[in-house]
């Protein structure tokens, strides 16, 4: 079946029986006005404790996929080759599917637009950006138009929820990634989260509903708050900023796009300082509009079944994606030409590769690190690793993309202090 209408029952294939699983279980079963059921859910476990009957329940992959009376196949499980092959097949046999899976869809984008397109068949995933934020049906409908000019969110639950905690209750990096984990925000790799690879999955599949690009998560710049220590915290304070991990993507003044996953100083008076725990936001820069702002729960298993809800919703009135800026206007392409305004932490001035700033700011030096405040040239962020070691951390400041720098030959006299000081030491 490829349309669906109001009239359509949605007998559903469920996928996963997690914390999100479990809680749309729930949610469907005091939502009858929906018209959907649950017909059988495939678990990986048969042995565990599960707060459902036991007949719903079976591991054999085939029997949800083959089922002719199954027309919606929800996949909210975490082994990205699994769900491959479930939403491939899904789509194949003509059955509508709606995922929160952003690794898959991030990593698979091109070739899950031709399926849909193929077999003429629904793939709706709301929920995976920002969970209960309906920001992909807003970049597809509301902003339809050449009118965006910027996203800037905080995008991941588990690092705002770590970030918060640790700030502002001096709870312990481990103690709160624990935490994020019992609460069911975290990924099951939890590294996922930390190193901003979750993150970055998230912005490329924005990028394909906000500018058309469709962009291989690995491709875009990103690193996460792995490296983050007290000693930036510090800095930050001192300077009456916060510290978030935020996912950016910026229309440059030529029409190309500047795109990125970096930590980032947050003024006080910024809609995204207001974003704790494991909420998420979103601020959207429009030419007309100026800044909207979205906010709400971004992880956790009643967020993320919310969204799962509406897209359920949404299929009976045979909604799809249009993909509106790849298919009817003219995609955007990513930059490599801008500068960034940054502060990099080294553990000390020995380390820092002073020849790749195109200006030092600022710069404070004690014997346990060493901070760098200085413009530079993203290409040589782009082609690196020196700055995603250890003992390293960079953190984008405020309005610190900067379209139209012209590189100076001659630096300025901070570049040339912190020379004689390298000097000195060495
Ligand atoms: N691990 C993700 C997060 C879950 O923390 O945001 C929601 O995508």
């Amino acid at each position: 079946m490829s349309i669906y209408n109001q009239q359509t029952k949605l007998t559903i294939g469920l996928f996963g029986f997690g914390v999100v699983g479990e809680s749309l279980y729930k949610v469907l079963a005091c939502t009858p006005t929906l018209n959907a059921q649950i017909k059988k859910v495939c678990i990986r476990h048969p042995h565990k404790k599960r707060n459902a009957p036991a007949d719903l329940f079976t591991t054999d992959v085939a029997l949800l996929l083959t089922d002719p009376e199954i027309n919606v196949i929800i996949e909210l499980i975490d082994d990205p080759v699994a769900a491959y092959y479930i939403v491939t097949t899904a789509l194949s046999g003509g059955k509508a599917v709606v995922s929160a899976n952003k690794k898959l869809i991030a990593e698979n984008m091109q070739e899950l637009i031709a399926l849909q397109q193929q077999y003429n068949v629904p793939f709706l995933y709301e929920a995976a950006c920002c969970a209960s934020i309906p920001v992909i049906r807003n970049l597809e409908e509301y902003y339809d138009n050449e009118l965006l000019q910027g996203i800037s969110g905080i995008v991941n639950g588990s690092t705002n929820y770590i970030l918060t905690k640790v700030t502002e209750e001096r709870t312990s990096f481990i103690t709160a990634l624990q935490q994020a984990q019992t609460e069911g925000f975290a990924e099951s790799d939890p590294s996922l989260d930390v190193n901003g690879i979750d993150a970055v999955n998230k912005l490329s599949i924005l990028l394909t509903h906000a500018y058309g690009i469709i962009a291989s998560p690995s491709d875009l710049l990103h690193t996460g708050i792995q490296n983050l220590d007290e000693n930036d915290a510090r800095f930050a304070a001192e300077k009456g900023y916060s510290i978030k991990l935020v996912a950016t993507a910026c229309k440059l003044q030529d029409g190309t796009i500047a795109a990125f996953v970096l930590p980032q100083f947050v003024g006080k008076t910024s809609q995204l300082a207001t974003v704790r725990n494991e909420y998420n936001g979103v601020v959207i820069e429009s030419s007309l509009a100026d800044q909207q702002f979205f906010y709400g729960k971004g992880a956790g298993g009643f967020p993320t079944a919310s969204a799962v809800l509406s897209d359920l919703s949404a299929l009976h009135y045979n909604y799809r994606y249009e993909y509106k800026k790849l298919n009817y206007q003219q995609p955007a392409s990513l930059s490599g030409d801008f500068y960034l305004k940054v502060c990099i932490r080294f553990k000390s001035i020995h380390q820092v590769p002073h020849k790749k700033f195109d200006i030092i700011l600022g710069w404070s030096s004690n014997s346990h690190h060493c901070h760098v405040t200085g413009i530079i040239r993203f290409s040589n962020l782009a082609e690196g690793y020196w700055w995603k070691q250890p003992g390293v951390s960079v953190i984008l400041y405020p309005g610190g993309i900067i379209d139209n720098y012209q590189a100076q030959n001659d630096h300025d006299d901070e570049y040339y202090d912190f020379v004689e000081q390298l000097a000195e030491v060495e």
